[in-house]
């Protein structure tokens, strides 16, 4: 048998739902703040993700589907949303529409990644991107925004982290320090840091290497090397989420694994699964990198998989259900069958979720499959029944009967 690829799920239509019910309420919050949603590339040139997410993270250089087409251009499969809806916004002139430009997706990535708890090679993000504005205003706005949508799936031991990691101008400062500090140990760290310690040393603050962890106990943190701007950006974004209420823990240890980062970073961490459900940050450079003039942008990304992973363990009461018949229509003998299907056709036509046969089953397996599916209500119909327009309806929790005449508003109303 073949199987599916390693890191990779079927939702299946008995969990598909909860999906569904998840994306829909997410949208909900996400056009309630203004954002519109963008569709991008599953596959966009391999350069678009190693200048945008940089050519020194782990995404770029460890996780990336990248191949050569049959054109021999190197093509890969997006493993973030953020580059992508970047590139559309320059490449279509989005810079010329009203300003900030909110968008919103719900895409699959792709990432080669260590699978395990939470981490998966396909997953699914929703995400969100300001751009156009410097304010810390939108920082606010987008998180509210974010906590809006955790809570709204009632997650329990979700907090957010926050911290800032400066702009060019602070980071020049600190990397000197934080070099300082790395480089007389930089024989102990794995070959993926050394290599990373000239070009870009906040990437190694970021590695997952056990022993290069130990090692950066202690490291010098960017927030002591903040320019006045990034720290009044900071303190400004710190003061207007108290005022609204959002509890937030500043974690100077953040560094976000994506290199287009500035300013504010944030990420919402499950305690109890131990891994983070939603992330972003400003990217203020990032529009400039790709192109297009200084704008400046913020955006976010909530790991979906994840998401409805926990979701499933603490909403297995509520009322998020698969959709059940309303009604099923037995019939008996090619006269009634005939009738059930018109019957059928035009309850559905009126929004009625309908079951008829379509297996040519006996009466006693056509009950069975009614009582199977969950069916609400159960109609038998037989020649009789064609010919006087009359049938009985089942309660089938109840086990109720009724008359109804066979007509649409009378069906639909005992339905009620
Ligand atoms: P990220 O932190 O790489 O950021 O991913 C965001 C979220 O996607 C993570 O917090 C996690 O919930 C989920 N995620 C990431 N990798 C996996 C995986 N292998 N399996 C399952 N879930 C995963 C970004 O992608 C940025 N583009 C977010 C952003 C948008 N920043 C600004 N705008």
């Amino acid at each position: 048998m073949i199987q599916k690829p390693k890191g990779t799920k079927d939702i299946l239509p008995s969990d598909s739902y909860k999906w569904a019910y998840v994306e829909e309420k997410a949208k909900e919050i996400l056009e309630n703040y203004g954002f519109k949603e963008i569709r991008v590339p599953v596959f966009e040139n391999t350069e678009l993700f190693e200048r945008g997410v940089g050519d020194t993270t782990d995404v770029v250089q460890k996780e990336m589907y990248t191949f050569l087409d049959k054109g021999n251009r190197s093509i890969t499969l997006r493993p973030e949303g953020t580059a992508g809806a970047v590139r559309a916004y320059i490449e279509n002139g989005m810079a010329s529409l009203p300003s900030p430009i909110k968008m919103w997706y719900m895409m699959p990535m792709y990432r080669y990644e260590n699978v395990q708890k939470g981490r998966y090679r396909e997953f699914r993000q929703i995400g969100a991107e300001i751009i156009g504005t410097a304010s810390y205003k939108a920082d606010v706005e987008l998180i509210c925004m974010a906590d809006q949508i955790i809570k709204k799936f009632n997650i329990p031991g979700v907090t957010l982290n926050i911290n800032s990691i400066g702009c060019p101008v602070c980071r020049k400062k600190y990397q000197e320090a934080l070099k300082a500090f790395i480089g007389s140990n930089i024989e102990k760290y794995c070959d993926t840091c050394k290599t990373r310690f000239e070009k870009n040393p906040m990437r190694i603050l970021d590695c997952k290497e056990k022993k290069c962890k130990e090692l950066n106990q202690g490291a010098p943190v960017i927030l002591d090397y903040l320019c006045e701007e990034c720290s009044t950006h900071f303190e400004n974004v710190k003061k207007a989420l108290e005022k609204l209420g959002i509890n937030y823990v500043v974690d100077s240890g953040i560094v976000r694994g994506l290199d287009y980062y500035t300013k504010t970073v944030f990420e919402f961490v499950s305690e109890t699964e131990g891994y983070t459900v939603l992330a972003g940050g400003r990217y203020d450079g990032l529009v400039e990198e790709l192109g297009g003039q200084k704008t400046e942008a913020i955006g976010f990304a909530m790991g979906e998989d994840r998401l409805i992973d926990i979701f499933e363990k603490y909403n297995e009461t509520n009322d998020v259900k698969m959709r059940v018949p309303d009604l099923y229509i037995a019939s008996i003998g090619k006269l009634a069958e005939e009738y059930a299907q018109d019957l059928a056709l035009k309850l559905r036509k009126n929004g009625i979720y309908v079951e008829a046969d379509i297996c040519e089953r006996s009466m006693k397996a056509s009950l069975k499959y009614a009582d199977k599916t969950g069916s609400k209500f159960l109609i038998v119909i037989g020649e009789d029944e064609v010919n006087n327009k009359n049938a009985k309806i089942k309660n089938m929790a109840t086990g109720e009967e009724k008359e109804v005449e066979l007509n649409i508003d009378e069906i639909i109303s005992k339905l009620k």
